[in-house]
């Protein structure tokens, strides 16, 4: 791995000892990954930033990293465990709060801007066709290099963190052309229709391939199919990128997956159950989706609660449309900066089976909280949310 003569003096301490630390983590990771050398990014996203995912040793490490180091590229952050924000609707334990306070002020110290968010492609830290960045929330890096064309490796939380630091990041993977052709397509038998299926198809990929895979028979899909589809492979395998096609490349594998493979899939994520909450927003919802399921449920109550979780911009946005309180006294409770699926939030509330439109959501919901998971598209969670 080659370094130039301004990236050797980085790691021989000439620009601090922040700078210095980070350059050797980007230079271990590129070393092992057999990178050629590093490649200048325009933005980054940190992951591993929940503290109940963390502890008490990974506030430690980003405080002890704090002190000296400080992001030189636009950087945002991943969802918080325990909400931070004042008029959070979710009784949080308070000592736990407090310590993820801790952590977010570590990175907002460091540069982060905007507050918690794992859609930084929404809005807060966008990045278009051609840009190289250094993003490591899964479902972030699979719809950034898929859908947006960005150029990104599924980073971990310090890889990302020492890249933004630096403002380069190790060349091989997802950054090289080569590597974003498919070499290996799947074949719908037949076109797909909203979230659950998108989710499953995600299953099924994330499940069986590593390398870049291509899509033939999607020709039309919402963006947020294509959300949903980005966050179930990055959850359910190691895969960055996947590529909508029409037709295989020569000498390509082509799988093809029936309606029955689907809902086998389909299945293995979701159960029949009776659902105690509706969560929405794994990933985090947007602005204009909250709207649209504000306007679905048309100011009727729901039956069961309704969690709606986002990032602090759209919950503004939001906040400037609605009266957040009156939805709240009409069961609809909306949630910013913090993770649905790894907050133990289902603990908090009392739930012991969740109604989601995430195959995400169900498979953290299940490992992190223990509770049983249906998954149906966003339209008929809100119908059910209405009569169950
Ligand atoms: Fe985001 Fe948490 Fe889901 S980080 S993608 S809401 S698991």
């Amino acid at each position: 791995m080659e370094l130039n003569k301004a990236e050797e003096k980085i790691l021989a301490g000439e620009y601090g000892e922040g700078m210095r630390l980070a350059m050797e983590v980007l230079v271990a990771v590129g070393r092992a990954m057999n990178a050629t050398g590093l490649i200048d990014i325009t933005s980054a996203h940190i992951s591993g930033v929940n503290y109940y995912n963390i502890g008490d040793a990974g506030l430690e490490l980003i405080s002890d990293i704090s002190k000296t180091a400080r992001f030189s590229v636009k950087t945002t952050i991943n969802p918080c465990g325990p909400s931070i924000s004042s008029d959070a609707d979710i009784l949080f334990n308070k000592h736990d709060v407090e310590k993820q306070k801790e952590i977010y002020e570590a990175f907002r110290r460091m540069g982060a801007v905007g507050g918690c968010n794992c859609v930084p492609y929404e809005g807060t830290n966008a990045a278009g066709p051609g840009e190289h960045v250094s993003w490591a929330e899964s479902n972030a890096v699979v719809f950034g290099n898929s859908v947006l064309g960005v150029y990104t490796n599924r980073e971990s939380g310090l890889s990302a963190l020492a890249a933004a630091v630096v403002g380069k990041t190790p060349l091989y993977g997802l950054h090289v052309e080569e590597n974003r052709r498919p070499k290996a397509f799947v074949r719908l038998e037949s076109a797909l229709k909203g979230e659950s299926e998108y989710g499953a198809l995600g299953h099924y990929i994330g499940k069986k391939f590593k390398e870049t895979v291509g899509i033939i028979g999607i020709r039309r899909a919402t963006r947020l199919e294509l959300k949903t589809l980005s966050a179930s492979i990055g959850t359910y395998g190691s895969l960055g990128m996947f590529k909508l096609a029409e037709i295989p490349e020569k000498g390509a594998e082509v799988v093809d997956i029936s309606k029955e493979e689907l809902k086998e899939s389909l299945s293995s994520i979701s159960s029949d159950v009776k659902p105690d909450a509706v969560f929405i927003g794994c990933p985090f919802t947007t602005a204009e989706e909250i709207t649209d399921i504000l306007n679905s449920l048309n100011g009727k109550r729901p039956s069961i609660p309704v969690y709606i979780f986002t990032y602090s911009e759209a919950y503004e946005d939001i906040s400037r449309k609605f009266n957040i309180k009156s939805l709240r006294e009409n069961n609809v409770h909306l949630i910013r900066d913090t993770c649905p699926s790894l907050s133990k939030v289902p603990e908090i509330i009392g739930a012991k089976a969740v109604l989601t439109d995430s195959s995400k959501a169900s498979f953290y919901l299940k490992a992190s909280s223990g509770v049983r998971v249906a998954v149906m598209d966003r339209e008929s969670v809100i119908s059910k949310a209405l009569s169950a």
